[in-house]
């Protein structure tokens, strides 16, 4: 293991950790874009289902995709990687910055957790209502996924193709990234912006940690491996 970076986390006081898809690969959630994990993008059209052109055109379909992935994700368990940044929160100053949906940071003891493209919940299409999925009701014209103030189509609280990021989310991501001592990179292929361009915004030092040796964390040091096998030799 490379010295140097285990000394940057040993001594940083402030972490931010960014992450990706990549860190949940080992929970068994597909990947979007990597083909040894899953590669969702590969096998299903981002255009479809990741886009209101998508929805609008069929929204059952997007829907049943999206009601699929939850299932995976809530019987999915996190891993060695999400609980070693989980444990690390109640040693030193820890932000979670992530592009993931799911809640493994969240179940991994993450207690700071920044999601910059949506999470678990869902939100409706016409009114400001936002809840959980099991507060659904029947809605209008037979819709099986009606908003329970309303009766209006609800939709997964996700950030899809075209959309805005959550303005809060991303400013107080940069100011994280700004003033941590550490910023670790972790699972990400870096292709989709503006989420992508926080791996390069650290004053201070990057690690970057991925099962390839990827080019988009211009000024970090690489430590190239899976996401749990790099932290426990990082960390312990
Ligand atoms: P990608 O699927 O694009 O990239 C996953 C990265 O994780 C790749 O670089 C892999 O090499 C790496 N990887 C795989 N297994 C790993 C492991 N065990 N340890 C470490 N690295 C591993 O996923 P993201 O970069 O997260 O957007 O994708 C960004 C966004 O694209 C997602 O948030 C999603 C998607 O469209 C939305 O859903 C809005």
């Amino acid at each position: 293991m490379n010295e140097y970076a285990r000394q940057l986390v040993t001594q940083a006081e402030s972490i931010v950790f960014f992450t990706g898809a990549g860190i949940s690969a080992e929970s068994g959630i597909s990947t979007f874009r990597d083909p040894e994990t899953g590669a969702l993008w590969s096998r299903f059209d981002p255009d479809v289902m990741s886009s209101m052109r998508g929805f609008k055109e069929d929204p059952y379909l997007v829907w049943d995709w999206y009601d699929a992935l939850r299932e995976k994700i809530i019987s999915a368990k996190p891993n060695y990687a999400h609980e070693v940044i989980g444990r690390l929160c109640g040693e030193k100053q820890v932000t979670v910055v992530t592009q993931n949906i799911d809640d493994l940071h969240e179940r991994g003891g993450a207690s700071n957790v920044i999601h910059l493209h949506g999470g678990m919940q869902v939100r409706c299409t016409m009114c400001k209502w936002r809840g959980e999925r099991n507060e659904l009701v029947a809605g209008y014209m037979c819709n099986p996924r009606g908003c329970p103030d309303c009766k209006s189509m609800t939709r997964p609280d996700v950030v899809w193709f075209g959309e805005k990021l959550p303005t809060d989310a991303f400013l107080t991501a940069k100011q994280k990234i700004l003033e941590a001592d550490l910023l670790i990179v972790i699972g990400t292929s870096g292709q989709v912006q503006p989420a992508a361009s926080l791996a390069n915004m650290a004053y201070g030092r990057t690690l970057s940690i991925n099962t390839r040796d990827t080019d988009h964390v211009s000024n970090g040091v690489k430590l190239t491996g899976k996401a749990s096998e790099i932290l426990r030799q990082l960390v312990g």
